[in-house]
């Protein structure tokens, strides 16, 4: 059964084999995957902590099933006026090779519980409008359409 942890060493091959295979589908290969490759125990610690990320404080969390890393969720425990506009509190990737599984609708209800339990009563998530399997995922989450402007949907989850 899949669950949503802080970053572990755990997972480090199907982590980078997964975060490889995302990068590559972007068409960029960023430089901290060889950083964790060398030492993926400091790697993962380092984002087990919450961090100032997007110039507030972000929590990352891995969905992962025994060894095999799935994806990440980011949440953003507060919003700048950038991330109102495109961003919102949670974001979040399924690894290609996993996708169309459910695993991003599970995810995003496990960091909704999360948030939940952290005393928030509502959250925003953003998706591009095209993107029509992040739009199933939020709404099949309870997301509730706000406003859509510049190819952008914003959606409110009451928790
Ligand atoms: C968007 C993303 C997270 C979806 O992950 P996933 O694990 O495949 O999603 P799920 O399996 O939970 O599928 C959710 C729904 O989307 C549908 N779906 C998934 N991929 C799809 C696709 N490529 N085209 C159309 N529908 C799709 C599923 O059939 C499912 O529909 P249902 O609820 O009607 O059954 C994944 O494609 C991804 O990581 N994309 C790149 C990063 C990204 O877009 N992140 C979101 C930014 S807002």
């Amino acid at each position: 059964m899949p669950e949503l942890i802080r970053p572990t060493p755990v997972v480090r091959d199907s982590y980078l084999a997964g975060e490889r295979a995302t990068w590559q589908e972007l068409g960029a290969l960023p430089s901290w995957l060889g950083e964790a490759e060398s030492d993926f125990g400091s790697f993962a610690a380092s984002r087990a902590v919450t961090r100032e990320l997007w110039g507030v404080p972000t929590t990352e969390l891995w969905f992962v099933d025994g060894p095999a890393y799935l994806g990440t969720v980011m949440i953003r425990h507060q919003l700048t006026p950038q991330l109102e506009r495109e961003g919102g509190h949670i974001g979040y990737h399924v690894v290609p090779a996993e996708r169309r599984r459910g695993h991003a609708t599970a995810m995003l209800a496990a960091a909704c519980t999360r948030c939940r339990d952290d005393g928030m009563a509502e959250v925003l998530i953003t998706c591009q409008t095209d993107n029509i399997a992040s739009r199933r995922v939020i709404e099949t989450n309870g997301g509730k359409l706000d406003t859509e402007s510049n190819g952008i949907r914003r959606y409110l989850i009451r928790l």
